[in-house]
């Protein structure tokens, strides 16, 4: 490759200068040519030429792979490719580095010597600069500065089987945290983890059922854990709990918890077609001989009528299964 020849040549300094003259004339009779500069002393490819320069830039990607424009802000905790490219890229020396950075940004290598990845987790400012060094010993410098955004922990967390995680939609204000039609689901069993996304504090008020109301208001990123013990209070006709509401912002701001208790639903003679139910064939709650059992094992069950448990089909509903196989799994 001639970038390691002429680089050679570059170290060597001038002592050399003539002999690489005498070297261009030899390549340029066997493999198409070198250029040689006499005043810089530099030997370079002809034909395949290194040199860049003009076309040189740096683009910011996300993680979904599209562009960041220059003058957007980098959010805390979030890693942005860097990539740079132009022209004969590929055969220059590419050097990163970090300039003014109050962002606590770092810089981690990519798979190839054009590519970097930063991540910064303070609010602050940070320039990235792309140096390339062309064969011909040229350099081309590009600086992207950017604001930083500090790096927020999401205390709430995620759902697991045995979390709801419900979250107070920023914006919510005075008005009711989610709609009667879609209440949040929980089995009786779960934690009920209720976080505040809004930007205005929230408190939650219950009748002490499924659990005590919250002692005291939460501001935006806290959250309360309500442990769901029973379903006393559940209103005969709308299935969801009666009485809970934002403390703070009054009774219209409601919230909505729909509960399934799975042992009553083991249990419950009403869901089959013959007043029979889990119990009446797989012994009591306590020691069923279904422990463990999956949602998908119970559904299919009853929809090929193994056993003849097809006597529930029609008459209970996914959620109400997924609720006893939540219980079959404590
Ligand atoms: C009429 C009696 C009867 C009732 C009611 C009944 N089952 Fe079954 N069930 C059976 C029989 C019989 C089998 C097949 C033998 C076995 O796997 O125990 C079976 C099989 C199963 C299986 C295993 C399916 C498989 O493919 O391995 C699961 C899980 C199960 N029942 C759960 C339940 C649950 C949960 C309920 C209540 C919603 C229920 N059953 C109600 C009789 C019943």
């Amino acid at each position: 490759m001639t970038g390691s020849r002429s680089s050679i040549m570059r170290r060597s300094g001038l002592l050399y200068g003539a002999l690489a003259f005498v070297m261009t004339l030899l390549f340029q009779n066997c493999d198409g040519g070198f250029t040689y500069d006499p005043q810089s002393g530099l030997l370079s490819s002809a034909g395949t030429s290194g040199v860049g320069g003009t076309q040189f830039r740096i683009t910011t990607f996300n993680s979904a792979g599209l562009v960041v424009p220059e003058g957007q802000s980098f959010q805390g905790g979030i890693e942005y490719r860097i990539v740079a490219s132009g022209q004969n890229v590929s055969s220059a020396a590419i050097q990163w580095q970090l300039l003014n950075n109050t962002g606590a940004c770092m810089l981690r290598p990519g798979s190839a010597p054009e590519t970097r990845f930063v991540q910064c987790t303070a609010s602050g400012r940070v320039s990235i600069q792309s140096t390339a060094i062309w064969d011909d010993g040229s350099t081309t410098v590009l600086v992207s500065e950017r604001t930083t955004s500090e790096l927020i922990v999401d205390a709430c967390g995620a759902s697991s089987s045995n979390r709801v995680v419900f979250r107070i939609p920023n914006g919510t204000g005075a008005s009711a945290w989610n709609s009667t039609t879609s209440p949040v689901v929980v089995y009786v069993g779960q934690t009920l983890r209720v976080c505040n996304d809004d930007a205005t504090a929230h408190q939650m008020r219950t009748l002490g059922s499924p659990c005590a109301s919250q002692p005291a208001s939460m501001a935006r990123g806290a959250f309360y854990d309500c442990s769901i013990a029973n379903t006393m209070n559940v209103n005969g006709a709308t299935a969801v709990y009666n009485g809970i509401y934002d403390q703070i912002a009054g009774v219209n701001a409601a919230f909505y918890v729909r509960p399934f208790d799975g042992q009553a639903l083991y249990a419950d003679t009403t869901k089959t077609s013959n007043g029979q139910s889990c119990a009446s064939c797989h012994n009591a709650f306590t020691n069923s001989a279904k422990r463990g059992s999956s949602f998908t094992g119970i559904k299919n069950a009853i929809m090929n009528n193994t056993g003849n448990m097809g006597i529930y089909n029609g008459r209970i509903t996914d959620d109400e299964i997924r609720a006893i196989a939540f219980s079959l799994n404590q």
